[in-house]
C-alpha cells in the first residue's frame, strides 16, 4: 500500500485529481470507478475544471457507480446516480451512455446484483476510487462484509445512516437497504485509490492501514491488494503510526506493505 499525506484537504483533492488525469491520459478507454460521497466532491470538480480548461478529454472514459441507495425516487437528486451526472459527468465530456451503475427498482434485485457484478467484472475497472466510512466501510460494505462477497443487496448500519442524514436534509430518511459492489468486486480493479480527509475518519483509517485485515473493517482489505494508494489530510492521518512525511506529488511516493512487499 502507499500512503500519502497531502498538506491539506485542497491538496487531497489535487493529488487525486492528478491520480484520476495521469489515468485517463494513459488509457483508452479509461475505466473509472466512481465513489459518491462528499469527500469525493472536491476530487471530481478539479478533474472537471482541468477538463474544462482542456488539460483533458474524458470522452473515452466509462464510468462505473460502486453502490447506490434502494427505495428512492428513480431519477430523484438524492440517489447517487443523480449525484455522479449532476457534478461530473453533465459537466464533462463522458457520454452519458458511458455510465453505469446498478438498478435499485428492478423487481428482481438478486438478478439486477448478478447482471451488475457481471458487467463491472467484464469491463475490467482500471482506477477504483474509495472513500472510508466512519465505521470502515467501503461502498456500502459494512463491518461484517465477507472479503470474498460481490455485488449484493445490504442492509445500512446505524453509523451509516446517521453519517449519510446530511446529504438528505430533512427531505427524506436515509434508506436502509442499498445495492454494493462487494469487497472482492472492488478487489478486482487494476489500482485502488482511497480517499480520507477530517478527523471523524482519523479512527477507521488507522485501523484499516495498520490494524489487521478483518470483515469488522473492510478497507482493511486494502492491504490485500498489490496496487492501492490511501490518500489521506493531516487530520484523517492524525492516528496512523507510520504517517510522518507530508507529500506534495503522489507518484513519488514508493509502496510500503501490501503483498508485494510480502
Ligand atoms: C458512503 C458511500 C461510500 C463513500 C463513503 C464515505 O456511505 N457508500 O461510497 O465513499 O460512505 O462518504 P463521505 O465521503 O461522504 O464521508
Amino acid at each position: 500500500m502507499r500512503l500519502i499525506v497531502a498538506p491539506d484537504r485542497a491538496s487531497a483533492a489535487k493529488l487525486t485529481a492528478d491520480i484520476i488525469e495521469r489515468f485517463v491520459k494513459s488509457t483508452a478507454p479509461a475505466v473509472l470507478g466512481i465513489a459518491t460521497g462528499a469527500t469525493m466532491e472536491e476530487p471530481l470538480a478539479e478533474v472537471v475544471r482541468r477538463h474544462r480548461r482542456g488539460a483533458f478529454s474524458l470522452a473515452r472514459t466509462e464510468i462505473y457507480l460502486l453502490d447506490e441507495y434502494i427505495g428512492l425516487e428513480p431519477g430523484g437528486r438524492d440517489t447517487f446516480r443523480s449525484a455522479v451526472d449532476r457534478r461530473f459527468v453533465s459537466r464533462t465530456d463522458v457520454p452519458a451512455a458511458a455510465v453505469h451503475s446498478p438498478d435499485p427498482h428492478a423487481t428482481d434485485l438478486g438478478a439486477e446484483c448478478d447482471r451488475y457484478e457481471q458487467e463491472v467484472r467484464g469491463a475490467q475497472i482500471g482506477l477504483q476510487l474509495l472513500g472510508i466510512g466512519t465505521n470502515g466501510h467501503i461502498a456500502f460494505n459494512e463491518p461484517g462484509s465477507a472479503l470474498d462477497g460481490t455485488t449484493r443487496v445490504v442492509e445500512l448500519s446505524e453509523q451509516t445512516r446517521t453519517d449519510n442524514a446530511r446529504f438528505f436534509a430533512g427531505r427524506t430518511e436515509p434508506p436502509t437497504t442499498a445495492i454494493t459492489q462487494g469487497i472482492a468486486t472492488i478487489l478486482a480493479a487494476r489500482e485502488l485509490l482511497l480517499v480520507a480527509c477530517g478527523p471523524s475518519k482519523a479512527c477507521a483509517l488507522a485501523r484499516a492501514i495498520e490494524g489487521p485485515v478483518t470483515e469488522m473493517i473492510p478497507a482493511s482489505a486494502l492491504q490485500l491488494h498489490p496496487n492501492a494508494t490511501v490518500i489521506a489530510d493531516p487530520s484523517a492521518a492524525s492516528e496512523l503510526a507510520s504517517a510522518s512525511a507530508v507529500h506534495e506529488s503522489p507518484f513519488d511516493v514508493p509502496m510500503t506493505s501490501g503483498v508485494e512487499n510480502q
